[in-house]
């Protein structure tokens, strides 16, 4: 399972790089402003920051909501580095945009996916990667990680190859529970890979580990 963290704030990706299991970044609109970072040039030079820390994908999405609007930004974001994945939102324009990146050799992540259909055509697409939002689902009383499970279930019928990333974590038992359904990638917060390390009884060993060594060697 790939580990992609969900954030545009560097700090935070440098922290999960110097952990030694990051495998890529993915971003969005909103926690590009949460940062601060606004204006075109500005966005452009923070997506190049964040392929400089990280060795790995970097999802940069399109503001656009047409096809051309789309294609203009997105060959204009998968210019700037190697690592770039377009981000696009599953909308009509949207699928033909991941078909006409796909054709072109370029890869996309296919955001805002919140139903099986959706995930389908996003893999008829081409799509290199599905975003389906488990945290918001489940925020509406819908079972985000069922999702997962469908989708799974669809592409191993027919081996797509779109790699589902399980989008919209919130929490540790998200990323447990996603691993568990064949999610090949997962983006969440630092909080929630941090919470993977902790177990009370790890601690409580430690310290017994290191008393006892210390008895024998005051
Ligand atoms: O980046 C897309 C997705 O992960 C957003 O998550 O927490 O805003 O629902 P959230």
């Amino acid at each position: 399972m790939k580990f992609f963290i969900d954030t545009a704030n560097l700090d935070q990706i440098r922290e999960a790089g110097e952990l030694g299991v990051l495998d890529g970044v993915t971003t969005n609109p909103s926690l590009m402003a949460k940062e601060g970072i606004t204006g075109k040039n500005n966005i452009l030079k923070h997506y190049v920051d964040i392929c400089n820390i990280v060795d790995g994908d970097v999802s940069a999405e399109v503001i656009g909501t047409t096809f051309d609007q789309m294609v203009r930004e997105g060959e204009e974001l998968a210019d700037l580095h190697d690592q770039i994945v377009v981000k696009v939102p599953m909308i009509r324009d949207g699928v033909k945009a991941l078909r006409y990146f796909t054709e072109k050799g370029i890869r996309t992540n296919c955001t805002l996916v919140f139903s099986p259909g959706q995930a389908l055509l996003a893999a008829k697409a081409g799509a290199t990667y599905v975003s389906p939002f488990i945290g918001r689902l489940d925020d509406v009383s819908s079972d985000g990680l069922n999702l997962i499970s469908e989708i799974r279930e669809i592409y191993d019928n027919y081996d797509f190859e779109t790699e589902i990333l399980a989008a919209s974590i919130r929490h540790t038992m998200h990323i447990i529970e996603c691993a568990k359904l064949g999610a090949d990638v997962m983006t969440g917060p630092l909080s929630s890979i941090e919470g993977l390390l902790k177990h009370p009884l790890t601690d409580i060993g430690l310290e017994k580990f290191l008393a006892d060594y210390r008895k024998g060697n005051p």
